[in-house]
C-alpha cells in the first residue's frame, strides 16, 4: 500500500482524536441550543461559557472578549468591515500589509468601494513590514491597522508586539489576523498591545466550523450579521456548540503541548530546508530564515512550475502545496510571493510544505529522496531554460 505523507497543515489540519472524543455528546446528548430557556438550552449555554474561558485563556484574555464565529475569514471580516463601519465618523482610513491572506485583502477592496482609503505596506524580502513605513502611514483619519501575525505562505512572523505598541502610542486599533499562530506561538493579547484578534479552530487541530475573534474591552465595532443577538450581539447565528467545545479542547492541548511541539517541529523543518537547498541545485528558501513559523518550509526552484511538484509528489502520496489553499487554485502568481520581490516566474516555481503533530523524521526523509528527483525530471522536460 502506497504511503500517504501529509505535509500541507498550513490548509487544515486534521482533528486531534483528543478533540473528537470531547465533542461527541455535543452532537445527541448535550445538543440544546444556547438561547433556550429549558434545560437542554442552560447545560449547552453552561459549556458555552465554560469553553469560552478556555480559548480567551490561551491569549490572555477575558471571556467575554471572545465573539465566536464561524471562520478565520469570518473573524477577518468582522474585524475590518465592524471596526470601519463604527468608527466612520472618526476617520476612513485602514493599514494593512500587502501579504494579508485574501480575506483581508478583499475586504479591504470591498471596503474601498464604500468609500474608506486603504493603504497597503509594502514588505521586504523576508516579508517584513517596515516599521518606519508604519509609523508614517498613520495619520489622523487611520482607524484601524491590520497586519497578519504569521504569514499563511512564507511562515515569516511580523514583529507583532512593537506594531501594537506604534498603534497604541497614535491610539489606532490594531487588529492581527493570528489564524496561523495561536495555538502554535504563545500570544498575549494584552502585552502585545492587541485590540483585535482572529484565530481558527481547524488550524490547529480542531474542527472545521469554530473559529473567534478576541475583541478588547471597549474596542467600538458593529456586527455585519444581523439576528438573534448571540455572541455579545456581534454573531447572531445558532452557536456551534460542538465545533466551539473542539476547539476549546484544542486549546487546552496546545497549551500543554506548545511548548514541546515547537521544538520537535523546528528541528524537523530545519532538517528539510538544510535537505533541500544542499540536494536541489537553484532551489531558495522563501521568508526568513529562523522568524518563521516551525512548521514552514517554503521554497522557489528555478525552471520548473510549483503546480507540477505538487502533481508529482500526489503521486507518490505526498500532500503538499503551491501556496494558501484559498489561492492555489488561481493561475496568478501569489500575491505574498509577489510582494516579497519574486518575479512571475519564480513565484510560479515555489512549493510550501507544513509540518504538523504527526509529522515524523521518516516523512521527512522520504521528503529529501523523492523531491530532488522530481526537480530533476521536471527540468528535464522544462520548456523554460534547461540547467
Ligand atoms: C492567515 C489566514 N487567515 C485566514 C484564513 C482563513 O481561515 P478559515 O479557513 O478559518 O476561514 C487562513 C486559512 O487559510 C489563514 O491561513
Amino acid at each position: 500500500m502506497k504511503r500517504k505523507i501529509y505535509l500541507d497543515y498550513a490548509a487544515t489540519t486534521p482533528v486531534d482524536p483528543r478533540v473528537i472524543r470531547t465533542m461527541l455528546p455535543y452532537f445527541n446528548k448535550k445538543f440544546g441550543n444556547t438561547m433556550s430557556l429549558h434545560s437542554f438550552g442552560q447545560e449547552a449555554k453552561s459549556a458555552l461559557e465554560e469553553n469560552r474561558e478556555e480559548v480567551a485563556g490561551l491569549m490572555g484574555a477575558k471571556p467575554n472578549e471572545i465573539v465566536f464565529t464561524g471562520s478565520a475569514t469570518e473573524s477577518n471580516n468582522l474585524a475590518l468591515k465592524g471596526v470601519a463601519f463604527a468608527n466612520r465618523n472618526k476617520g476612513n482610513h485602514i493599514i494593512i500589509s500587502s501579504i494579508e491572506h485574501p480575506c483581508i485583502m478583499e475586504s479591504a477592496i470591498w471596503l474601498e468601494t464604500q468609500g474608506f482609503e486603504i493603504t497597503r505596506l509594502p514588505v521586504d524580502k523576508y516579508g517584513f513590514i517596515s516599521l518606519e513605513d508604519l509609523k508614517k502611514a498613520i495619520k489622523k483619519e487611520t482607524i484601524l491597522v491590520s497586519i497578519i501575525h504569521a504569514s499563511n505562505e512564507i511562515g515569516t512572523i511580523e514583529p507583532i508586539e512593537e506594531i501594537g505598541k506604534i498603534c497604541k502610542g497614535k491610539g489606532v486599533y490594531f487588529h492581527t489576523d493570528a489564524a496561523q499562530t495561536f495555538g502554535k506561538i504563545p500570544i498575549d493579547v494584552n502585552k502585545m498591545n492587541i485590540d483585535l484578534l482572529s484565530a481558527s479552530s481547524h488550524k490547529m487541530y480542531g474542527p472545521k466550523g469554530a473559529a473567534c475573534l478576541y475583541v478588547k474591552e471597549g474596542v467600538n465595532i458593529q456586527p455585519i450579521l444581523h439576528g438573534g443577538g448571540q455572541e455579545m450581539g456581534l454573531r447572531s447565528a445558532t452557536v456551534n456548540v460542538p465545533a466551539i467545545v473542539g476547539m476549546a479542547q484544542a486549546c487546552k492541548i496546545a497549551k500543554r503541548e506548545m511548548k514541546k511541539e515547537g521544538q520537535k517541529l523546528t528541528k524537523l523543518r530545519d532538517r528539510l530546508i538544510k535537505g533541500v537547498l544542499k540536494k536541489i541545485p537553484n532551489s531558495y528558501l522563501n521568508g526568513h530564515p529562523q522568524k518563521r513559523l516551525a512548521n514552514n518550509a517554503n521554497f522557489w526552484f528555478e525552471f520548473v512550475e510549483g503546480e507540477s511538484i505538487v502533481i508529482q509528489l500526489d503521486l507518490l502520496g505526498i500532500a503538499a502545496s503551491t501556496g494558501s489553499a484559498c489561492s492555489s487554485a488561481k493561475l496568478e502568481p501569489s500575491h505574498i510571493l509577489m510582494a516579497i520581490g519574486l518575479k512571475h516566474e519564480q513565484a510560479h516555481g515555489s512549493l510550501r510544505l507544513t509540518l504538523g503533530r504527526w509529522t515524523t523524521e521518516k516523512e521527512i526523509g522520504f521528503v529529501l529522496k523523492v523531491l530532488p528527483k522530481i526537480i530533476k525530471k521536471l527540468r528535464e522536460i522544462s520548456p523554460f531554460k534547461k540547467l
